[in-house]
């Protein structure tokens, strides 16, 4: 099963959201084998969520607070998104480690309630340019994994998402020789924690003209798309070469 993530970030309002989907249902059909998945900003989940009915496509938040309720005031609920009809909640993206300041432990904490809801956390890791010159890129994915996955439980649903933080927005993507090595040790690393037929999918300046040399790599189980998932050609083209 590939997985294709869009993370629309906060872009589209809701109005944009139901213009993407009038133009990108018509161009896309899921296929056997196949999940696409949409992470709308919380705001445009409604919209997000009437577009998609009896489509089979998927959609999830970009974002849950670790409890489902509460005094929490701005916070979003994971078990509100899935009675919004959410199947995914992304969580520990690169931009909410950085400026939101997110630790291993949250994040954790976060995957944790997901999979108790019976929704699929998709954990994303990577490591920073200056981290990858120093030779630590294992390193510190094996500790976003170990400590990120600390309170997850192996049986239950569960997808990463790689992306190295130097190749998000940045138009430089991994190259497919430097994405088969980190997958593979990835993959090694998720074994030797005991998680078992883990989708790794890669994410960082996935285009329609690079998706079909990276999918081809061992252990990538499909891509988490930023900029080029907001235009419906540009995703389906994408979806078409992972496909
Ligand atoms: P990008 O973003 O495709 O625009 O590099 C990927 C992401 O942040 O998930």
């Amino acid at each position: 099963m590939k997985v294709i993530a869009a993370n629309w970030k906060l872009y589209k309002s809701p109005q944009q959201a139901r213009d993407f989907f009038k133009s990108f249902r018509e161009k896309v059909k899921p296929v056997s084998g196949q999940e696409i998945v949409f992470f709308p900003s919380a705001f445009a989940l409604e919209a997000v969520s009437e577009s998609l009915r009896g489509s089979g496509l998927k959609f999830g938040a970009q974002n849950a607070y670790s409890k489902s309720e509460g005094a929490f005031t701005g916070e979003n609920s994971a078990a509100i998104a899935q009675e919004m009809g959410a199947s995914y909640i992304l969580l520990g993206h690169s931009e909410r480690r950085a400026l939101f300041g997110e630790s291993n432990e949250q994040i954790a904490a976060k995957v944790a309630l997901v999979q108790s809801l019976a929704l699929t956390p998709m954990l994303c890791i990577g490591e920073s340019l200056q981290e990858r010159e120093a030779g630590k890129t294992n390193t510190v994915l094996k500790e976003q994994l170990r400590l990120g996955l600390a309170k997850a439980e192996a049986q239950k649903p569960l997808v990463v998402a790689y992306e190295p933080v130097w190749a998000i927005g940045t138009g430089k993507v991994a190259t497919p020789e430097q994405v088969a090595e980190t997958h593979t040790a990835v993959a090694g690393l998720l074994e030797k924690f005991g998680f078992k037929n883990v989708a790794i999918l890669y994410g960082g300046s996935v285009k329609p003209d690079n998706a079909a040399g990276l999918i081809q790599q061992k252990h990538v189980g499909g891509f988490l798309v930023g900029g080029a998932s907001l235009e419906p050609d540009s995703f389906a083209k994408i979806i078409e070469a992972a496909g």
